[in-house]
């Protein structure tokens, strides 16, 4: 047989894991720990897979610092399902049922539109010409009778990341961070509901992470499907029904992973080395690579880029790509939504993995730029 072809995945999600991950769950997928079934066929129900999920929660736990007052849950339904999870689990919070939303790019943008089926939403600035940066909260017009203040910490698509944490005083603070999750210390105090997508920078498809602060259970509407009833998985320890266990297994390998490689604090040094190297090519090209993201709101984690102009020389955008593919780098097309490039700097991406890019992008330039 060949050898597998040495391949770069700079895709937004589901994302690169990292290779012992992969190597451990190749291990362990026939036999799990000597059981003789794999953990595709475990039930959900036995002290085995209690274990897994149990491992993988107290491992959060540590990792994240959370306060005991707060649940850690898993549920289906992606980030998307957390878009009407959290209107219809915190909306009863008050009786004006109003919510507050900082829309910052596409994701946040299709998580208020979600809640204006259970909600009176608020949008705390005008509507953004674009999605370049996070508009100075200052100016941000936050509605006291609303339930919670909703924004997304890592905007996915445009690139927009938060660099502070919105101070919103006693009001109920619900963030995603789906696409920036463990890449930096976070004080989980501050929040009301933090949700995540594992299938970025914690695992697989299928799971999502939430976590909930105990005191805003029991407010869920009748509406609520209870497969996404926040109080209903936290009494029941995330197996009111069954999870998706696959994911719940591959994250608990990843949170491992990310303990043993220094934890949040290790991966918000090395999100900030692998995105100057690509923000510092940018910077110094002269216009030929072009962001169009505000210094302060650039992501780490997600980095998009036009080449030749802000609006990108489409021929020149497909010939990178091309020759990035040659090179064994996939996934850096940028959104369909907003075209060019984009560069995800996962967990498990490596230092090498963003050297082998940066090395293309200073050849490409110094072939086309004229
Ligand atoms: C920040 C963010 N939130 C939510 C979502 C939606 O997640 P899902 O596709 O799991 O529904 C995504 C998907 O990429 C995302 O990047």
């Amino acid at each position: 047989m060949d050898a597998q072809k040495h391949v770069t995945n700079f895709g937004a999600g589901p994302a690169k894991l990292p290779h012992s991950v992969l190597l451990e769950a190749q291990k362990e997928l026939l036999d799990y720990k000597g059981l003789g079934i794999s953990v595709l066929e475990m039930s959900h129900r036995t002290s085995d897979f209690s274990k897994i999920i149990r491992t993988a929660e107290n491992l959060l736990r540590e990792l994240l610092n959370i306060p005991d007052n707060y649940k850690v849950i898993f549920l289906q339904g992606g980030g998307s399902g957390q878009f009407s999870a959290v209107p219809l689990n915190l909306i009863g919070l008050k009786e004006a049922r109003i919510a507050d939303y900082v829309v910052t790019g596409g994701w946040s943008a299709k998580a208020a539109k979600e809640a204006e089926k259970y909600a009176k939403v608020n949008l705390v600035h005008p509507k953004l010409s674009s999605y370049t940066k996070v508009p100075d909260p200052s100016a941000w017009n936050l509605n006291p009778d609303a339930s919670y203040v909703y924004y997304c910490a890592n905007e996915t698509v445009h690139g927009v990341e938060f660099d502070f944490v919105p101070d919103v005083g006693k009001a109920v603070l619900v963030c995603d961070m789906s696409s920036n999750f463990l890449s930096r210390p976070v004080d989980v105090s501050k929040f009301g509901v933090i949700f995540a997508g594992a299938q970025k920078n914690i695992g697989t498809a299928g799971v999502t992470a939430v976590i909930v602060r105990e005191d805003l259970l029991g407010f869920t509407l009748k509406e609520c499907p209870i497969a996404l009833d926040y109080k209903t998985q936290s009494e029941n320890a995330s197996l009111y029904n069954t999870p998706p266990c696959f994911s719940v297994y591959i994250m608990g390998l990843v949170l491992e992973w990310i303990k043993n490689n220094g934890g949040v604090v290790a991966m918000d040094k090395l999100s900030q080395t692998k995105s100057q190297m690509i923000y510092d090519i940018i910077d110094n090209s002269n216009g030929f690579y072009v962001c169009p993201v505000e210094r302060k709101n650039r992501s780490r984690m997600n980095v998009p880029f036009r080449i030749g102009s802000i609006k990108g020389d489409e021929a020149l955008e497909k010939k990178f790509l091309d020759k990035a593919v040659e090179y064994n780098m996939i996934s850096l097309k940028g959104h369909r939504s907003v075209g060019g490039i984009r560069a995800s700097l996962y967990n498990a991406l490596t230092i090498e993995d963003v050297q082998k890019l940066s090395a293309h992008m200073k050849s490409f330039m110094e072939m086309h730029q004229s």
